[in-house]
């Protein structure tokens, strides 16, 4: 069988994906249409052709832009389905998505109406393709600690149908000790702790994520690499990092995919896995994002097997789950 369908064929777990990231242009048009929302592109060429990003906040700037069409329960419900379906194509079995929930608050959408809409798209992939899920309620690092604060209380009554929080947008200059507070919050609740570090940032900004916020998974993790001390706490630990190539490139974090740390973090033991973050935003979903590190790094088909197994291990399934996915 060739690459594609060997890729297509291995059992996977999406651990790093923004529900928001996965809106193609074509839906984000319909929504714009449905809700009489102006977006300032007249055409779906114009606003993929706007798809270029020198940094992250490049492309954060326009993702933000992109999600003021998702307005109803309906909306979120559609957004998830079409995510779903695209990733079942991709032989992806479970997966613990991101949602940005005070980017919708700002705007006057309710967290019941977000929350209500992705669920029912996630039950909806479960019921058509058998895909399992979980929910990761992010907060924008941008923000201060006061609004991470409110948008986790007015999740409580909620926090059952949340499998964790995560900490994503911009990183620079928002460390993880800003919000070490909310993530003790988070932990009492009983909700797992992920968190976006080292993609931008320095090693500093990961070290703070494991000791300050009690992360049990770490999103990119990229430069990591640049302090052994780290590398080697990351080992012993087997903290799972949640790689994202194709994003990593689009966002100029590597220069090439040729210089992608993934190949690198698979010989230094450490648990990385591979993801697609922005799937619309960045010109690939999972499959994608493995055919492309295959082929830039030479991986073996054992590298992408143990990838796909390293999924499983590292998400939030509980062992008999995870024993029956591999
Ligand atoms: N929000 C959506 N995608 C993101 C990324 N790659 N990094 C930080 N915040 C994000
Ligand atoms: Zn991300």
């Amino acid at each position: 069988i060739c690459d594609d369908d060997f890729i297509r064929g291995l059992p996977k777990a999406e651990l790093h994906l923004h529900l928001e990231g996965s809106l193609e242009p074509d839906l984000l048009f319909q929504l714009a249409a449905r809700n009489g929302v102006e977006i300032g592109y007249d055409t779906v060429e114009s606003l993929r052709a706007a798809y270029s990003f020198e940094s992250l906040q490049d492309f954060l700037d326009l993702y933000y832009q992109g999600m003021s069409v998702l307005l109803t329960q309906e909306d979120f419900h559609d957004l998830t389905l079409a995510y779903m379906t695209r990733a079942a194509e991709d032989g992806v079995r479970h997966v613990e998505v991101f949602f940005d929930p005070q980017a919708h608050l700002d705007r006057g959408v309710a967290l019941k109406t977000v929350l209500d809409g992705i669920e029912s798209g996630l039950a909806e992939g479960k019921r058509a393709f058998g895909i399992s899920s979980g929910l990761i309620l992010c907060f924008l690092r941008h923000l201060d600690e006061a609004s991470a604060l409110a948008v986790l209380e007015q999740a409580a009554p909620y926090s059952h149908r949340l499998l964790g929080v995560g900490l994503d947008s911009s990183e620079n200059g928002h460390p993880p000790s800003k919000f070490s507070r909310v993530f003790a919050r988070a932990g009492a609740m009983g909700l797992k702790r992920v968190a976006h570090a080292g993609e931008e940032g320095p090693p500093d900004y990961v070290w703070q994520a494991l000791d300050q916020l009690g992360i049990d998974r770490i999103d990119h993790g990229n430069r990591a690499l640049e302090d052994p001390l780290l590398v080697e706490r990351l080992r012993r630990d087997q903290m799972a990092l949640t790689v994202c190539p194709l994003s990593n490139l689009k966002l100029k974090v590597v220069r090439d995919m040729a210089e992608h740390p993934l190949r690198r973090m698979l010989d230094l033991d450490l648990q990385a896995t591979v993801n697609s973050d922005d799937p619309a935003y960045f010109g690939g979903y999972v499959a994608d994002n493995y055919r492309a590190v295959q082929q830039a790094l030479g991986l073996s088909r054992e590298h992408l097997a143990k990838l796909a197994r390293n999924s499983f291990t590292a998400s939030f399934l509980d062992r008999a789950e995870k024993a029956s996915a591999i």
